[in-house]
């Protein structure tokens, strides 16, 4: 099933980032876009997860153009569909860890998976506040939070930047795992060469183009 296209998409800041690029999704696939720092990357996937809207171009979400749907029908399908695992990590800061995934669980009507939280070495972190943790291991509570909710699209900026390589091996098979397990699709912006090559399909934003690499 097709989960996101994207056609022609083209957008500027002060230079062009990207001209006339196209992508697909479908369930259980994971897609990574690698390129220099400064090359776009981010907001492409800020376009992608309808944070932006592309100067040209559409995006289609579960087949719907997203440019066309109601404020209301955008909002509920980034409730109940998208997972977003950004930089800026959107923690609630003054909630303890456990209090952030409450939350997230309460809205999305999940429980929370202990067993991730155990994967994620942050089942000794549950009753601090998120604000005394280390960058690390807030990254580790965010992506918690975000795989609590059950989304079909799993969007995910430089997951493993503030993670010593064996968090971020755990971290990238978590991932894949629940790719795999909800039938999801995922696309991921990276640095991490093994990460990328390990999703299904791989492509590089360099001189305003996406090239396939895999
Ligand atoms: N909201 C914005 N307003 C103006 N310029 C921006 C904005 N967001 C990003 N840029 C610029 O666009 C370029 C690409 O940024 P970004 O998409 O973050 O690249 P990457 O993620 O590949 O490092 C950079 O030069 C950045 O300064
Ligand atoms: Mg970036």
């Amino acid at each position: 099933m097709n989960l996101l296209k994207a056609t022609n998409l083209s957008h500027t800041f002060d230079n062009k980032l990207f001209n006339d690029v196209s992508l697909e999704l479908n369930s259980g696939e994971s897609l990574a876009i690698i390129g220099l720092s400064g090359s776009g990357k981010s907001t492409l996937l800020h376009i992608l997860s309808t944070l932006l809207s592309p100067d040209e171009g559409r995006v289609f979400l579960f087949g719907e153009d997203v440019s066309s749907m109601t404020a209301k029908r955008l909002s509920e399908i980034k409730r109940d569909s998208l997972g977003l695992v950004f930089q800026q990590h959107y923690l609630f800061r003054g909630f303890s860890v456990i209090e952030n995934l409450e939350v997230a669980a309460m809205l999305a009507e999940q429980t929370i998976d202990e067993k991730l939280l155990s994967r994620l070495g942050i089942e000794e972190t549950k009753e601090q506040k998120v604000t005394e943790l280390s960058g690390g291991q807030q990254q580790r509570v965010s992506i918690a939070r975000v795989l609590t909710k059950k989304p079909q699209i799993l969007f995910v900026d430089e997951p493993t930047g503030n993670l010593d390589n064996i968090t971020s091996n755990e971290v990238k098979e978590i991932l894949f795992d629940y790719v795999k397990e909800h039938n999801a699709g995922m696309i991921l912006v990276t640095h991490n060469e093994e990460f990328a090559s390990s999703c299904d399909k791989v492509y590089r934003l360099e001189n305003t183009e996406l090239k396939v690499i895999k």
